[in-house]
């Protein structure tokens, strides 16, 4: 049922679907040299304590992206694997920081990745939209810096996005930033309650403008907040197996999907980083599915939020539910 039905994926960092096997393609193309010694070795080394210390390795792995090229090969075969998973519309993150602080021009990084969103269009039929998120361990003028540098790539940009460290780094540190997007007409997404508090989900909406919470699964902390986004149907991109690795849940049996989707929430099973938390978008459906004893209904009900949680057109939408 998973597979069969056509689903959107809207919590995706394309940095994040950087296979081990490219990564060595890509480190001997740039003569690039990677701290490990086989694809193996880097599998091993995927074992995590909490966010930063994926972040860390995450980051250093994104270090064998170079060229448009390079952009181009990773988007494409994300594609594929959408394909392979039935997701016929994505909306996908990209941390232009990571690159630009690395020397690499950030049209060399847009242009890659719309290349191949464009050509995934035409030949494989999946629809998609970029946002373009700031590192918030970096702050809040150098996200500003980032959204002037992007000015003249926003008609290829749906709206910004705010990830990395969340503890210590409060949404309201970037009201200033989110608000000249919202100006520039961009939407705006934000990380939040992750790791942090609920606190910080009221943030990302109240200063931010948030339309969606990306995780959000701490908001059940907060009685009124969870009031708040069963009201509004604020979307929450829930990524169940990136939840499992990161221990923000001890057991993916502990997780608080079901519950939320039961309060009358509007979530969904996004996968965040599949190349380092072991699976896509239909390994998140199964796993919480098996975990979490999912009916049917209930998963149809997450692959229809997919699409209502989506930027799409009500048009496009109408097409898929
Ligand atoms: N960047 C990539 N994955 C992330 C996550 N799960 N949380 C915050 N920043 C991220
Ligand atoms: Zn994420």
């Amino acid at each position: 049922m998973i597979h069969a039905l056509p689903k959107a994926e809207l919590h995706l960092h394309i940095e994040g679907t950087l296979e081990p096997e490219l990564m060595f393609e890509l480190a001997a193309r740039n003569n690039v040299q990677l701290p490990y010694r086989s694809v193996e070795d880097v599998r091993r080394a995927y074992e995590f304590n909490d966010l930063q210390s994926f972040l860390d390795i995450y980051y250093a792995g994104a270090g064998v992206l170079q060229t448009e090229q390079d952009f181009y090969d990773l988007t494409r075969a994300y594609l594929l694997r959408c394909q392979q998973d039935n997701v016929v519309h994505t909306e996908i993150f990209f941390d232009p920081q990571t690159h630009t602080d690395r020397g690499i021009h950030f049209e060399t990084v847009i242009k890659g990745i719309h290349s191949a969103l464009q050509e995934g269009e035409k030949t494989l039929g999946i629809t998609s939209h970029v946002i373009m998120c700031f590192l918030r361990h970096l702050g809040a003028e150098a996200a500003m810096h980032t959204l002037e540098m992007s000015q003249p790539w926003h008609h290829w940009i749906i709206g910004v996005g705010l990830d990395s460290t969340e503890v210590g780094y409060p949404p309201e540190k970037f009201r200033a930033v989110f608000a000249k997007a919202r100006d520039y007409g961009l939407k705006a997404v934000a990380h939040a309650g992750e790791e942090g508090p609920a606190d910080y989900i009221w943030g990302a909406i109240k200063s931010l403008g948030a339309e969606r919470i990306d995780h959000g699964v701490r908001c059940e902390d907060d009685q009124q907040l969870v009031n708040y986004l069963a009201e509004h149907q604020v979307p929450l991109t829930v990524c169940p197996l990136s939840n499992e690795k990161l221990k923000v849940f001890s057991h993916l049996e502990d997780h608080n999907l079901k519950s939320m989707l039961n309060k009358g929430l509007l979530v969904t099973v996004n996968s965040d980083d599949p190349a380092y938390f072991g699976g896509y978008v239909n390994d998140n459906y199964r796993a919480v599915q098996a975990a979490l004893s999912l009916t049917d209904d209930e998963i149809y009900q997450l692959v229809k939020n997919s699409f209502n949680a989506s930027f799409i057109s009500t048009e496009q939408r109408a097409g898929y539910l």
